[in-house]
């Protein structure tokens, strides 16, 4: 048997730098799910398809794949038809081409299995929008990490500015509202806090402080 542990969570709330230390931690394989949804985005913005437009982006659905490697050091890499597409995936306007085309059933169907089998094989974290909810409705211990839409705008703007791209604080704070709004209204697998799911609110929580109480609960429940 295989031990799996789901994270969902609005956008900026933290869950991909929680998870990939939990995950090292428990030596877990991480699965960012959310980079897989923006790697399809990419290819639709490469091939200059509007988000809206479901009937074209289904029809290109049987011609991508998207698969996930891990290089020497265990970072997670994206593979898109081939190619390594992992340094041009964290931008805003693929993040936010995602939450748009993320909403299209074709485009969650070409996704599901691949996650799916990757829990069958390996103790696994795995982080989204749904995955205690529909991709693993069985994970042994879920996450529903939020803070507020201020928390997380101030949080990804300082990781862009970091990275040393210009951007601004309330056009940033104004898409993770938007983004919210579309992640959680979808008609198909929304965010939403699974039954089961324990509620983590990291405004004022340090990712070390989020890290640790996940950390402990699954060793509680392990027992
Ligand atoms: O977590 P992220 O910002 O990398 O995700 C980008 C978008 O992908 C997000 O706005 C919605 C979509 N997504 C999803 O619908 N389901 C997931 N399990 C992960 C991401």
């Amino acid at each position: 048997m295989h031990y799996s542990i789901a994270i969902d969570g609005p956008a900026g709330a933290g869950k991909s730098t929680i998870a990939k230390r939990i995950a090292s931690e428990l030596g877990f394989i991480y699965v960012d799910t959310g980079a897989m949804y923006r790697a399809m985005a990419l290819y639709f913005l490469r091939k200059g398809i509007d988000g809206h437009d479901t009937q074209a982006i289904e029809a290109e659905c049987p011609g991508i794949k998207v698969s996930l490697a891990y290089d020497e050091e265990g970072k997670q890499q994206v593979i898109l038809n081939g190619e390594n597409v992992t340094p041009y995936i964290r931008t805003e306007e693929v993040g936010n081409m995602a939450s748009v085309t993320a909403a299209i059933p074709a485009v969650r169907a070409a996704l599901l299995d691949l996650q799916r089998g990757m829990a069958e094989t390996s103790d696994i974290l795995m982080d989204g929008r749904d995955i205690g909810t529909h991709v693993l409705p069985g994970a042994f211990l879920k996450i529903y990490l939020t803070a507020s839409p201020q928390v997380r705008a101030r949080r990804r703007y300082l990781e862009l500015t970091e990275k040393g791209e210009t951007c601004d604080l309330s056009q940033i704070e104004h898409d993770i509202i938007e983004r919210d709004r579309q992640d959680m209204n979808r008609e198909i697998a929304p965010l939403k806090q699974a039954e089961d799911a324990l509620l983590v609110d990291s405004s004022d929580m340090s990712i070390e402080e989020v890290a640790d109480a996940v950390i402990a609960e699954f060793h509680n429940r392990k027992q």
